[in-house]
């Protein structure tokens, strides 16, 4: 039975006994169906969905958590522990170095999920059993343990369960071999914010040690590095997925928190997006980092972990890297995976993109940008919303000020009669009607990413330096479509901070009047209709990879409903949108009704 208030939406069986090991979210009958079909597509079939548990076994982002890690060489042999419905066995068996996986599942039906969507890897093993009764027939290079672990008091009928486990996996691995746990943190700033326990669905449930426990817990840093020690795992790496391990965007090293000159906090979008309870922090958790942070690492409060474990020191190659930032929930080619490194006396930010999987995996050399790294600087959008929380109205404009005043610098001198024309025939073809029209200041095509996010200050000198301008669609745009859009994405993060819808009664931005006073008109009003269909285009060609894209009819009503949207539900009709049944006929378009009927989405 799903419940849908927690992430981990599961129902177990209360017994341990060994014949009857249940676990199930509720996701299975329909993977089922998704997985049996001919056409069934690893790259493109998340795109159909949006329901927590569909996306959860489908999306790409579920191996972000592994996806960036250096392979030490090929020809290695992986055994993923409760591999659940293969989200990660899926990735496993695409990558190149792997020359055998063993992916070992309690629950039968799981397990043929996996038989199924895997059918046509053959280094692949699937065995049906508790972890406790399988019997290796040779050791284990790497040893998986992604989200398993906080499962063993509830499957493993031993004292302190997941110590035992620990040292059971420990006697398979290699003598250089590597254990790697990704688990959530209990005492994590979004659990001390308030969100409800992932597996219990109760808020303070973890932060208060577990009163209801039933067999699930996950272990404090401190907990589970000793428990790693006392295995004799005494080389351990420790990494910090946020906003969690599930669907990692961005994951820190522990060496991010002590690097000079490493803004690591910069790097964490906040507040923690909550995937499927839309919850809001009870207090602002980039202020509490930043307060633990001047008092001691904070590693301890980090919402999960991803350790790597290992009897022998590992590979320096790993010692280097900073922090790891994905995008996977686009089209393969939209991909990429950004490395920030130390060298020597420097940082460096390096740059692969595509499918990363496609590439030989070590980290510094194939990497198709290398850009440097920006130290003491301020990103405008941060400092905008650490403004406006503090009520410092005047340094909020002034920072918004300087965003517009860098948009303003790149106009081309002159507008072009003819840039109109190629931009007006761009929108009707791809949106269906004008957009931004007449538009007569022009901004270069790769400014499209020229948001308060990626613009960094120097507040000494009110300089201003550009990053990740990584989107050019070929064409000039109108000034207004820039402007508006940063201030979409600013508004999107005023209402995840206050809670506000992003447009006022009188149809302008939702900031307080005295800030709103200090602004531009262009910059107190946008044109919504035209930015919520550009945009709406815009997300669909991503995801399709592919800037020819059209909308059709149904999209373009979505879009022009969506204006006056907070960007969050808007991005959810989006997302509702591409799991629209009428697009799926057949056996999907069937599943996805039953889906409808359940979840009511
Ligand atoms: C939260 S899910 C994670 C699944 C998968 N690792 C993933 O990341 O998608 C936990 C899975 O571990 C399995 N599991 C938990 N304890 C286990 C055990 N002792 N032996 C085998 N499987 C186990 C459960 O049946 C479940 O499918």
């Amino acid at each position: 039975m799903a419940n849908s208030g927690t992430q981990d939406c599961v129902s177990t069986s209360a017994s341990s006994q060994r014949t009857s090991f249940q676990y199930a979210d509720g996701a299975e009958a329909i993977l089922y169906d998704i997985f049996q079909r001919e056409d069934f597509d690893e790259q493109h079939a998340w795109m159909e969905y949006n329901w927590w548990p569909l996306s959860y076994h489908l999306s790409p982002a579920r191996a972000n958590i592994i996806s960036w890690l250096p392979t030490v060489r090929s020809g290695i042999n992986v055994l993923e522990v409760g591999a659940g419905c293969g989200a990660i066995t899926s990735y496993l068996c695409r990558v190149p170095t792997v020359r055998r996986i063993v992916a070992v599942e309690g629950a039968p039906q799981r397990a043929e999920l996996i038989r199924l969507r895997c059918r046509h890897a053959s280094h692949l093993e699937v065995v049906t059993a508790n972890i406790e009764d399988y019997e290796p027939t040779e050791p284990f290079d790497v040893i998986l343990l992604i989200g398993v672990l906080e499962y063993a008091g509830r499957y493993i009928a031993r004292p302190d369960a997941a110590a035992h486990l620990i040292r059971l996996l420990c006697r398979w691995l290699q003598p250089d071999g590597r254990l790697i746990i990704a688990i959530e943190n209990p005492i994590g700033h979004k659990y001390l914010a308030g969100y409800r326990e992932d597996h219990y669905g109760v808020p303070y449930e973890s932060v208060s040690g577990y009163p209801d426990y039933n067999g699930i817990r996950t272990f404090d840093k401190g907990l589970l590095q000793s428990k790693l020690q006392d295995a004799g795992l005494h080389h351990q790496l420790w990494f910090y997925p946020f906003p969690d391990y599930k669907m990692p965007e961005v994951i820190l090293a522990e060496r991010s928190f002590s690097e000079p000159g490493f803004d690591w906090l910069t790097l964490l979008n906040l507040p923690t997006v909550d995937y499927s309870l839309r919850q809001r922090p009870l207090f602002n958790e980039r202020e509490f980092l930043r307060m633990v942070a001047r008092n001691a690492p904070p590693s301890a409060f980090m919402n999960s972990f991803l350790v790597i474990a290992s009897r022998q020191p590992m590979p320096q190659a790993w010692e280097s890297i900073l922090a790891v930032k994905v995008r996977s929930q686009c089209a393969p080619s939209f991909r990429q995976t950004k490395f920030f490194l130390k060298e020597s006396d420097r940082i460096l930010v390096e740059t692969a993109r595509g499918d990363w999987l496609n590439r030989p995996a070590p980290v510094h050399s194939h990497s198709d940008i290398s850009e440097p790294y920006y130290q003491h600087l301020k990103n405008i959008e941060h400092l905008f919303i650490d403004s406006l929380w503090h009520k410092r109205y005047a340094e909020a404009a002034s920072a918004l000020l300087r965003w517009y005043a860098t948009l303003l610098s790149h106009v081309a001198s002159e507008g072009y009669y003819h840039y109109n024309e190629q931009f007006n025939a761009f929108c009707t073809q791809r949106m269906g009607r004008l957009a931004y029209t007449p538009g007569n200041q022009w901004l270069p095509p790769d400014s499209l990413d020229l948001t308060p996010r990626n613009c960094l200050l120097n507040e000494a000198t009110g300089e201003v330096t550009l990053i990740d301008l990584e989107w050019n669609i070929g064409v000039p745009l109108p000034l207004d479509l820039v402007v508006d859009r940063g201030m979409l994405y600013l508004m999107q993060k005023v209402s995840d901070f206050f809670g506000t819808d992003p447009l006022n009664r009188r149809g302008e931005w939702n900031l307080p009047r005295v800030l709103l006073n200090r602004l531009p008109a262009q910059l107190r009003k946008g044109k919504v209709a035209d930015i919520h269909l550009f945009e709406y285009w815009f997300q669909l060609a991503i995801l399709h990879g592919d800037f020819d894209y059209c909308l059709s009819e149904q999209d373009r009503r979505a879009a022009a409903t969506s204006a006056g949207l907070s960007r969050r539900s808007w991005f959810a009709r989006l997302l509702r949108r591409l799991g629209d049944a009428s697009r799926s006929p057949g056996m999907v378009g069937a599943t996805l009704r039953r889906l409808r009927r359940i979840t009511g989405v």
